[in-house]
């Protein structure tokens, strides 16, 4: 009897998770380091650089679990507010601000359209 009841409940569960687990976006692919030309990078391709500013967007992701922020991090070569806004959230200090403006600019090759200045005086 108690032992009909558990198999009924996880015949249930079962039935209930597979559902919200192929709903769910597919994240697989995420962890996947993006590419300099995937992202549209029009500058020059320093690895050091590159991988320091992806990692920017990899902790941020990591701190909501939302895809959607990992996507628009890296959005026009990481030339996005959002990119600003996680270096914001992650509490990145302003000496690596500057450190990460050059890089961007570097690896983006175009002028940054956004304002990462950590200081708003
Ligand atoms: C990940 O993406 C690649 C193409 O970028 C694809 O070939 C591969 O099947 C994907 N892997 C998974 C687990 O979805
Ligand atoms: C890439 O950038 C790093 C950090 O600024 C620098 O030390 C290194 O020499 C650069 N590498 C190349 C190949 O330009």
């Amino acid at each position: 009897m108690m032992c009909s009841r558990k198999i009924k409940i996880s015949v249930m569960l079962f039935l209930v998770l597979i559902p919200i687990f192929t709903a769910l976006p597919h994240n697989h692919n995420l962890s996947k380091r993006s590419n300099f030309f995937d992202l549209e990078c029009k500058g020059i391709f320093n690895k050091t650089m590159f991988f320091r500013l992806d990692r920017i967007c990899e902790d941020c992701y990591q701190l909501f679990r939302e895809t959607s922020i990992h996507r628009l991090c890296k959005k026009d070569c990481f030339d996005s507010k959002w990119f600003g806004e996680c270096l914001k959230v992650l509490l990145i200090p302003p000496e690596e601000i500057t450190n990460l403006q050059h890089f961007l600019r570097v690896v983006n090759g175009s002028p940054i359209t956004f304002n990462m200045s950590p200081v708003q005086t």
